[in-house]
């Protein structure tokens, strides 16, 4: 991998806590946040250490013996589901001598059988051959680890946590916000993974703020309000909630962007208006997939929630958006958009994948284009932590959130 690192850049005396101390809250961060190793392996163990990240959705995985690999920094994780139906998280790591056991994004198997010794595993992690072992050798000592996993409303969440955050609050969010448009019984249409050349924390700050969304994202900006100050479009918020209340729609915005000290993992739900006339996030803003869930008619709203650091997950009616922005190194970030539909929609006669993709194909593409751009002038020389605007309210809340969180 290419890193570009500044010379000018060093590890602070003092580290991390000086860093922190000397951070600025009405501030962006400063260059080293972005370009210090010492950060990065700091991140990787107080914030993914800890937290809870979405894998994907068990749409991907509907069969026993199906499969998807995820990397989390320098770690490679199996998402399986075993023959007995359930998804677990494995550690791709042979209990042999440790190599990688499954080098295959996704598929459909009975074991993995690694490459280096022939030792082969079930799905659900079973060492089941070890050859020339003796008879004396104890399989069952020596199965796959297993990685902590949940699933919420059909996405899979993993943590690489021995201890991790509790997920109370987090699946009562998803279950209230995600429950009318019936996630847990979705399919998964599509999955578009994206390089994007940047610390992760710049991957998530372009996420968390809609400053961006009027000269970025043209396309997205006709169709979400969200992208005008909040003062401006207080009337479509209370026009949503009129209309949601008439439809029988009860999903409420709410708040619990806690930090770890409180034992949960936060995460947060906000309901926001689309442009008048508009139904769903597409081309020309009209239905691209059948209603989901509970959904009779379109509400003219989309449902937004923010699972613990780095999971975003958007409802439309009828269909949905999970965004994963995963660190893979200093500046390399793994980017993916995961589009669900409805349970029995069938590709072709209930939706057209170009149509139904394309409005995030278009936003995520000119986002890995201003993120790269981002981390390029904030390795300059010339970069100084600049000021937040109102429109960024989200976003200073999350990067001081985080400081706490590495504190
Ligand atoms: S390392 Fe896997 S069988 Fe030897
Ligand atoms: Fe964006």
């Amino acid at each position: 991998m290419d890193r570009v690192i500044p010379s000018s850049v060093v590890p602070e005396i003092g580290g991390i806590q000086a860093l922190i101390a000397k951070q600025d809250p009405d501030l962006s961060l400063q260059q080293a946040f972005y370009t210090d190793p010492s950060v990065f392996q700091h991140d990787m163990e107080r914030i993914f250490g800890r937290h809870w990240t979405i894998a994907g959705h068990i749409g991907s995985i509907p069969k026993p013996g199906d499969f998807f690999l995820t990397e989390i920094g320098s770690e490679s994780i199996i998402i399986a589901r075993g023959q007995d139906g359930r998804v677990r998280a494995l550690a791709n790591v042979c209990r042999h001598r440790g190599a990688n056991v499954c080098s295959a994004k996704s598929g459909n198997t009975r074991v993995f059988s690694c490459p280096y010794h022939g030792w082969a595993y079930t799905t659900d992690g079973r060492l089941v051959s070890a050859r020339h072992m003796g008879d004396e050798f104890d399989k069952s000592k020596f199965g796959l680890k297993e990685v902590q996993s949940r699933v919420i409303q059909g996405l899979i969440f993993i943590t690489l946590a021995d201890e991790p955050l509790g997920t109370v609050r987090l699946e009562e969010t998803l279950n209230e916000g995600f429950g009318p448009y019936d996630w847990t019984n979705a399919k998964v249409a599509a999955r578009e993974m994206y390089r994007v050349d940047a610390n992760w924390k710049l991957t998530v700050e372009n996420y968390v703020e809609c400053y961006h969304c009027a000269p970025a994202h043209p396309e997205y900006s006709v169709l979400h309000a969200i992208e005008r100050p909040r003062e401006q479009i207080e009337g479509m918020y209370s026009k949503l909630a009129d209309r949601a209340r008439e439809l029988g729609i009860a999903i409420n915005s709410s708040s619990h962007w806690d930090g770890s000290e409180t034992g949960e993992e936060a995460t947060y739900c906000l309901r926001y208006p689309l442009t008048d006339g508009v139904e769903t996030g597409s081309r020309d803003g009209k239905r691209v997939a059948p209603l989901m869930g509970s959904f009779k008619e379109f509400d003219g709203g989309a449902t937004s929630i923010h699972c613990g650091p780095t999971s975003f997950c958007l409802a439309y009616p009828d269909h949905g958006v999970i965004y994963r922005f995963i660190p893979r190194d200093l500046q390399w970030s793994d980017m993916e958009a995961i589009w669900l539909v409805r349970g029995d929609a069938v590709e072709g006669r209930d939706y057209n994948l170009d149509e139904l993709t394309w409005l995030w194909r278009v936003t995520l593409d000119a986002d890995k284009a201003i993120i790269e751009a981002n981390q390029r002038g904030v390795n300059s020389r010339y970069y100084e932590p600049g000021p937040f605007a109102p429109m960024e309210t989200n976003e200073k809340r999350y990067v001081n959130w985080y400081l706490k969180e590495i504190a």
